[in-house]
């Protein structure tokens, strides 16, 4: 399989460009083909008119925060969350390095060095000038107390028309992080899963991603068009919500 020719164009020249020449030389797990889908929505909320900040919790090295922040239009900041401490107290100074080498400056970036899970909401909006975040990737401690916690502070930081973006669902070393998700849906009916991004890896795993429920058909209708190529046919029922999975694989089982 050619993996840069696959995969579903990010919108945006410099993501591609750092997709294909970029991604691999930077430690980290998010799947290439994630990049590329959340890459595509960034620039999708930009068409519709959302604007503003995103954050990443979770930004370890870079990997995938560099891929969202070349998304971004200009004058738009990225916040990169982390607790900077594993494996090494390096890891903080190889993350800035990282996003420098690949044209993510620190005049589009924040740098936020401290655990989620303990982060009020005010605290964080003031890292991107009190804006809410029109996009927020959680990728940072993988337990259920945590993602809680993590997807409180985000909904709480949401933009109107924002969406949330979970790492790492579905998958086999972290199988009690869906009841969380499934426990937060129950609790918070406005927001709704809009599509499911398949994994490519055990390391580059499935993602989530959430919006308002008010935002689910617009977005929906954009997604049809834009990822008619990676459109899984039979969909994911969420029980009862149903959304889009988005695969590199949208073949059927043979059952003749
Ligand atoms: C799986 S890695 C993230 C991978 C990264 N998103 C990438 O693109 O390669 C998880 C990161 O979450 C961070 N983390 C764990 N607990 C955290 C917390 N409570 N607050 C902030 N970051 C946390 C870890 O330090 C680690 O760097």
């Amino acid at each position: 399989m050619n993996e840069i020719a696959d995969l579903p164009s990010p919108g945006h020249p410099a993501v591609a460009a750092y997709l294909a020449d970029g991604y691999d030389g930077v430690v980290g797990m998010s799947s290439r083909f994630a990049a590329a889908i959340c890459a595509r929505l960034l620039r999708l909320q930009s068409e519709e008119g959302l604007h503003g900040p995103i954050a990443e919790i979770g930004a370890f090295e870079g990997r995938f925060f560099i891929a969202l922040a070349l998304a971004l239009e200009p004058g738009e900041l990225a916040l990169g969350i982390d607790i900077f401490e594993w494996p090494d107290a390096g890891v903080k100074e190889r993350f800035e390095a990282n996003c420098l080498r690949h044209g993510v400056g620190p005049q589009r970036r924040v740098t936020i060095k401290g655990d989620a899970g303990a982060m009020a909401p005010d605290a964080l909006l003031q890292h991107a000038g009190g804006r809410t975040l029109r996009f927020i990737h959680i990728d940072g401690e993988h337990s259920r107390a945590a993602l809680t916690r993590d997807l409180a502070l985000a909904t709480a930081c949401l933009a109107e028309g924002g969406l949330i973006v979970l790492d790492d669902m579905l998958h086999p070393g972290y199988p009690t992080l869906m009841v969380a998700v499934q426990a937060y849906l129950e609790a918070n009916p406005e927001i709704v899963p809009l599509c499911i991004i398949d994994r490519e890896t055990i390391v580059g795993a499935t993602k989530f991603v959430l919006c308002q429920r008010s935002w689910f058909e617009r977005y929906q209708t954009r997604l049809l068009d834009i990822f008619k190529e990676q459109i899984w046919p039979l969909g994911a029922d969420f029980e009862p919500h149903w959304c889009l999975v988005l695969s590199r694989d949208t073949r059927l089982a043979e059952i003749t």
